[in-house]
């Protein structure tokens, strides 16, 4: 899961978004998507510049808060957060974060697809990620891949 922030010309604002893609390595680029739908569209649509706060497995709240499922009209009160090189808010506790200035926003149907040009990008700790599947939150599980058999010829 991640938390997309910008600091917006009416203060920060962020959104939980799941569609996060890396999209291009040269120049490096990656996408979100957001809703049309949303009240925060506009503002990443025309945002300068953009964070993608990946959640660690213990930000659930945060999660829930950016989705505006919680009773907080301020999403932001009491998320501790710093200020990242882009000036976009980075999330305290998050386990990673892509900073990016923006580069292009093309249609996709009700959704606007934002691609970012990643600028900085940093890991903060080595926490589990928070990951939402088949309508509930959780973690990845380190797995041990079998060895390939050696009689697959490509
Ligand atoms: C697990 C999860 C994933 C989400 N992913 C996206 C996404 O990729 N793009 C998006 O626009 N909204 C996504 N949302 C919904 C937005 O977070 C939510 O609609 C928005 O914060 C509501 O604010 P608004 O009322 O201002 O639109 C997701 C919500 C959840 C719970």
């Amino acid at each position: 899961m991640t938390v997309a922030t910008t600091q917006g010309a009416g203060g920060p604002a962020g959104i939980t978004v799941s569609s996060f893609t890396s999209v291009s390595l040269s120049p490096p680029l990656v996408l979100i998507s957001i809703a049309k739908s949303s009240g925060l569209h506009e503002v990443f649509r025309d945002a300068q510049a953009y964070a993608v706060n990946f959640l660690s497995d213990d930000q659930k709240t945060v999660s829930d808060r950016f989705a505006g499922r919680t009773r907080e009209k301020d999403r932001f009160a009491g998320i501790k957060v710093t200020k990242g090189t882009t000036g976009s808010p980075v999330i305290s506790g998050a386990r990673a974060v892509v900073e990016c200035k923006a580069w292009k926003v093309y249609d996709g149907g009700d959704h606007s697809l934002l691609i970012g040009e990643v600028v900085a990008a940093k890991t903060f700790n080595s926490k589990r990620p928070l990951v939402y599947y088949s309508q509930q939150y959780t973690t990845t599980e380190a797995m041990e891949y079998p060895a390939p058999p050696s009689d697959i010829v490509w």
